[in-house]
């Protein structure tokens, strides 16, 4: 296949060959982190939504961010996303300092996120959603035309890469859950992602399709790509996570290998039945 997306300037193969990925269940060796939160908060007038929260993300690793209603998960990826300005904090990616004003400046540095409602316009097809907002063109001057033609071509073979089954003519209202989340991930990855965060993908979608959805979380790992998967399933995260983040009132109560936890300890973690785990 001659397609190839440019990540960090290289592509995918070239990209997964030369930096090792942290292993499933987070037992290779420790990476330099993507992204890395320190001490971050955010508060809405009065309500702490965020509380102090510091972490580190790892190229290749997929993070299951949990907790209950109102824990913070939210608040907390739409900072990473530039969807809020942390009111305290900082956030740094490869190393450098990251200062987001607006969404757009974190897709420019390879931060996507695919929204709980996923955003896609029922009526079009799935390569219509895929390039919604970035249509490719071709001819010249006042000439310009759109290039269905290339964007179907290029559609299928992110379908491809992903493993999915997702026909780029086909229109999305007539998809599955599954093959909607797959729409909606394809369009991460027309950009250089790094980071892809998801909320609650798996929430509203049949057990069939659940195991669809978490194929094409592997399928982006294994392209180097970083995950953080918030979730109230826990098959889901014991499932595909490397690590378990737990959030509770706002902060951070645990971040563990998912081999060194289990589901009875994050939901005493979630619940507050367990205070803190280091
Ligand atoms: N835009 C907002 N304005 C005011 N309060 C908010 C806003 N967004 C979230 N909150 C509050 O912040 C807290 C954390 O919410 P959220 O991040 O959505 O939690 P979660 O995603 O874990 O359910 C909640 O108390 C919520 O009501
Ligand atoms: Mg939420």
């Amino acid at each position: 296949m001659d397609f190839k997306i440019a990540v960090s300037g290289r592509s995918w193969g070239e990209r997964a060959a030369a930096e090792p990925q942290a292993g499933k269940h987070g037992e290779a060796r420790r990476l330099v982190a993507v992204l890395e939160l320190t001490n971050i908060s955010k508060h809405f007038g009065a309500i702490q939504a965020v509380n102090d929260v510091s972490l580190s993300i790892e190229p290749g690793q997929v993070v299951g961010l949990m907790g209950d209603n109102g824990a913070g998960k939210s608040t907390l990826v739409k900072m990473i996303a530039g969807n809020f300005r942390p009111s305290h904090g900082t956030m740094q990616m490869d190393g450098k300092d990251l200062i987001l004003h607006k969404p757009v400046e974190a897709r420019q540095h390879g931060i996507e996120i695919v929204h709980q409602d996923l955003a896609l316009c029922n009526n079009l097809t799935a390569a219509a959603n895929v390039y919604l907002g970035r249509e490719l063109r071709r001819g010249v001057g006042p000439f310009r035309i759109l290039d269905y033609a290339a964007m179907y071509k290029r559609a299928g073979q992110i379908f491809a890469v992903l493993k999915s089954e997702t026909r780029p003519r086909d229109l999305v209202k007539q998809m599955s859950g599954g093959q909607r989340q797959a729409v909606a991930i394809a369009r991460t990855m027309l950009s250089q992602a790094k980071i892809v965060l998801m909320d609650e993908p798996t929430a509203a979608i049949s057990v069939r399709q659940v195991a669809e959805v978490l194929n094409l979380i592997r399928h982006l790992r294994d392209q180097g790509i970083s995950v953080v998967l918030i979730s109230h399933r826990m098959p889901d995260v014991f499932d595909v996570a490397d690590r378990v983040i737990v959030m509770r009132r706002g902060r951070k109560v645990a971040d563990k290998t998912i081999a060194s936890s289990s589901p009875e300890e994050v939901t005493g973690l979630i619940t507050g039945a367990i205070e803190q785990v280091s």
